[in-house]
């Protein structure tokens, strides 16, 4: 039996993760470890609370006797690290729980994983990482520019979880993925904010031009990826993990208006985002390489994900509330 020890396991992709190992795997035990933050949603793993395989702790990753405890507990085998502050938008308004989370969490679990001898550690980093680039993709081997208070806590966490292999032989593997989107994204984010606020014919906050390019993967592949990495991968290596789907916001808005049947004048283009990425771009061979490519494209993600959002109305609806509303009429005066 392989012992999981998932943190951040409530979120967006950590509880579409839980939900893919459960699914795919009888012999296991999973702990997740979640501080359940205004990101962190029971909801999202409600299917799962009554198995057996699965224990839930509601906890802080920074909580070092909290996480000795956990770790002296359980044993896990496998940690998979997604626990983060994850919004660069609020990195910029409210950089120190980024620092804190980000930074001295995963300094925490690389810690108990090396009194523990885990036997791999994973941590989920991001592309961007590398900042923005308007030539070449970006290689894992590539200088790393971040620009926001997000993504420089995110490289923090990165390059630390790398010195725990380099100087103790921590087996850490590093995963660095593009812009996820798919269902229980929490909607702050551009897809699922968009979808949420045209289906009730509210305006869309378009930041500067609109046309900013990301790289899209469907949060489903990300998770396959990481259980990909996690028996394939090599201690010590970074894998980029993308979706092969580059697209500007407009571009991403104009599908959002067309799946959900609205007119483009609910788009409002606002002020942009201070230090705001151009583009994100990733050079994925060396993960395809080793026999890992996405398998849902971009066409069937967006209609699956615009539908999970039409159907589940009831998950979202309670979140855009309170300070979300204040933040959406301060800064862009839009009444959301
Ligand atoms: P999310 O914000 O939806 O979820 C983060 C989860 O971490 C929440 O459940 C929250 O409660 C929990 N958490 C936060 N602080 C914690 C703490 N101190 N202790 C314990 N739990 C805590 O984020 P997400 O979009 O699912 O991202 C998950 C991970 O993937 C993050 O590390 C992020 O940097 C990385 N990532 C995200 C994307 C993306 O597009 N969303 C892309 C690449 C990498
Ligand atoms: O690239 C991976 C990263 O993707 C992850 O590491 C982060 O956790 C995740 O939040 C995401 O970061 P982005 O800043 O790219 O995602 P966001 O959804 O916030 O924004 C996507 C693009 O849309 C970006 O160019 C900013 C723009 N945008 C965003 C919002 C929320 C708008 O134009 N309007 C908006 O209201």
């Amino acid at each position: 039996m392989k012992r999981y020890l998932v943190t951040g396991g409530s979120g967006f992709i950590g509880s579409r993760f839980v939900h893919h190992i459960l699914g795919k795997y009888n012999d296991v035990s999973l702990i997740n470890v979640d501080k359940l933050t205004y990101a962190g949603n029971q909801e999202n793993l409600k299917d799962v609370s009554d198995d057996d395989r699965y224990r839930f702790y509601r906890d802080d990753i920074c909580d070092k006797k909290r996480m000795a405890e956990i770790f002296s507990e359980h044993k896990p085998e496998i940690v998979v690290n997604f626990a983060a502050e994850s919004h660069v938008d609020r990195s910029i308004g409210a950089p120190e729980d980024f620092i804190q989370t980000d930074v001295f969490g995963t300094f925490v679990l690389l810690e108990e994983s090396k009194k523990n001898d885990v036997e791999r550690f994973i941590q989920i980093s991001t592309d961007e990482v590398y900042g923005s680039t308007l030539g070449e993709p970006f290689g894992e081997t590539d200088p790393l520019m971040p620009s926001s208070p997000y993504s420089a806590s995110k490289t923090g966490a990165d390059r630390l979880a790398y010195s725990y292999f380099k100087t103790y032989d921590l087996p850490v593997i590093i995963s660095r993925a593009s812009n996820n989107y798919g269902s229980h994204q929490y909607p702050e984010k551009l897809i699922p904010l968009f979808i949420t606020n045209a289906i009730d014919d509210k305006q869309l906050p378009l930041y500067g031009d609109g046309l900013n390019v990301r790289d899209w993967l469907y949060a489903d592949d990300h998770c396959s990826a990481i259980d990909f990495i996690i028996s394939n991968g090599v201690p010590g290596e970074v894998y980029n993990v993308g979706g092969g789907n580059e697209l500007t916001n407009i571009m991403i808005t104009d599908r959002i208006l067309e799946l959900t049947g609205k007119s483009k004048e609910l788009i409002k283009f606002v002020d942009d985002r201070p230090g705001h990425d151009r583009r994100y771009a990733l050079d994925t061979a060396k993960l395809s390489a080793l026999g890992w490519d996405p398998a849902i494209d971009f066409k069937t993600g967006m209609e699956k994900t615009v539908n999970w959002y039409i159907d589940n109305r009831s998950w979202w609806e309670p979140l855009k509330s309170g300070e979300y509303l204040e933040y959406y009429k301060n800064n862009y005066g839009i009444e959301l």
